[in-house]
């Protein structure tokens, strides 16, 4: 380490606000120095496999080869064009174009999509926002557990409980729950999905013409690790449709491979007209998001109505182009679903029984609660245990009893069989 770094080992800033904290959180308590591929070291020298990566933005690992000597060669060409164009954001916006539309089952899509980048999650959410709002005025209806982000807007429409601490949304919005009982059975999730279903039938019938958009995140993410059937989300996208609402599919963390797809939406065959993307694009190393969708409806926002200085900025857009470059070439996503398939099976079989393990593609969780009855101080311990054993897991869910597993997805054999066991010794301790 040279003298200039930051002294990694000083205290907590006494400059830091307290709302800056997550104290709920188990890793909040470390301070990280060093990161490469899916692990991390703190200042004391201990190393973590970290399976939590920024909820999805480490897809590739920290400090990808690739990345890294990408993000350097930019470095030294040009960063900044704010208001110009630029070759890293040429080759971004038509390689996403292509790698969604390949996934897209309407070919006339596929031919007239258009993508619109932004600064990051948040500002992509409220940009798709615009773009539904300008095509048709109106409220949204969503998901209770959703997270869509907490700039002003987002955390209105962010999970139900938390949203109304700075206002409502400029129009009134609608709320379906999303369904979340996967440790109860298929039949039981069948039965909360159709509920669901039956909710939004009854909402479209009598509010259809004050709506602009149904606002999907097609597993929640932030809130929980829950995962519906891609029946339910397409028979919910079908009833939007059929009243005349957009369909928008918050992709930020679960597309662009974590449940084994480009797009979760396309390959569920739910064909949205805007989707979001965000966190893995920057590949961990700066904040990008992306609104995708069919040109007639992203030409309908006319200009001056959307900007960030940075913005499709050409560093930004060209660590962008090489995730999607390294994931698309050595077929991460392919595989993605088939190993995280696998793994969920092995640790099923060290866990005990009164822990559901659910999931999709690389996206994994351990759900604590039994029944009715809250596994929360379970979870958290778990969650302590396991760091101090090595593990970092992800807290998480609105009664936080549930911990998200979430690897890169180039995350190597011997590291899921590392992850396995430590589970396995925290399991008989
Ligand atoms: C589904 C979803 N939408 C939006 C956001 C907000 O993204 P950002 O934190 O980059 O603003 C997140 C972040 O966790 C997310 O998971």
């Amino acid at each position: 380490m040279t003298s200039d770094q930051p002294k990694s080992h000083s205290p907590p800033a006494n400059y830091r606000p307290i709302g800056t904290a997550r104290s709920h959180d188990p890793i909040s308590k470390l301070t990280f120095v060093r990161g490469a591929g899916p692990y991390v070291w703190d200042a004391a020298g201990s190393r973590y496999l970290d399976f939590i990566g920024g909820y999805s933005c480490c897809s590739l690992g920290h400090s990808h080869p690739r990345l890294v000597a990408a993000a350097i060669d930019q470095l030294q060409r040009i960063t900044l064009a704010h208001a110009a164009n630029s070759a890293a954001r040429n080759a971004l916006e038509e390689k996403l174009c292509e790698v969604i539309g390949a996934q897209s089952s309407e070919p006339s899509q596929r031919l007239q999509q258009k993508v619109w980048l932004t600064t990051g999650g948040a500002r992509a959410v409220e940009l798709a926002w615009k773009i539904a709002s300008t095509h048709r005025p109106g409220g949204i209806l969503r998901f209770d557990l959703a997270y869509h982000g907490r700039s002003l807007a987002t955390a209105t429409i962010s999970d139900t409980k938390r949203a109304p601490s700075f206002g409502s949304p400029p129009h009134p919005d609608k709320i379906v729950p999303f369904p979340v009982n996967a440790w109860a059975g298929p039949d039981a999730l069948a039965e909360q999905c159709n509920r669901s279903l039956a909710m939004a039938h009854a909402i479209l019938e009598k509010h259809h013409s004050d709506l602009s958009m149904l606002l999907m995140e097609p597993a929640i993410g932030s809130r929980g690790y829950y995962f519906a059937p891609p029946w339910f989300c397409r028979q919910l996208a079908e009833l939007a449709h059929q009243h005349g609402l957009l369909v928008v599919s918050d992709e930020i963390q679960m597309g662009l491979g974590r449940l084994g797809a480009w797009s979760v939406a396309c390959v569920d065959g739910w064909e949205p007209d805007l989707i979001i993307l965000g966190k893995a694009l920057g590949g961990g190393i700066v904040s990008m998001g992306a609104v995708l969708g069919a040109a007639h409806l992203m030409d309908e926002v006319p200009e001056g109505i959307e900007s960030e200085t940075y913005a499709a900025m050409p560093l930004g857009c060209r660590i962008g182009l090489e995730v999607l470059e390294v994931l698309d070439q050595e077929g991460w996503i392919r595989s993605s679903a088939e190993r995280g398939e696998q793994w969920r099976r092995e640790i099923r079989e060290i866990l005990p029984a009164s822990i559901t393990v659910d999931g999709r593609g690389m996206g994994t969780v351990l759900e604590f609660s039994e029944g009715y009855e809250s596994g929360a101080e379970t979870a958290r311990n778990w969650a302590i245990d396991l760091s101090r054993l090595g593990l970092l897991l992800h807290l998480t869910g609105p009664a936080r009893d549930r911990l998200a597993v979430i690897p890169p997805l180039n995350v190597s054999c011997e590291a899921l069989a590392e992850a396995r066991a430590i589970l396995a010794r925290k399991a008989t301790s």
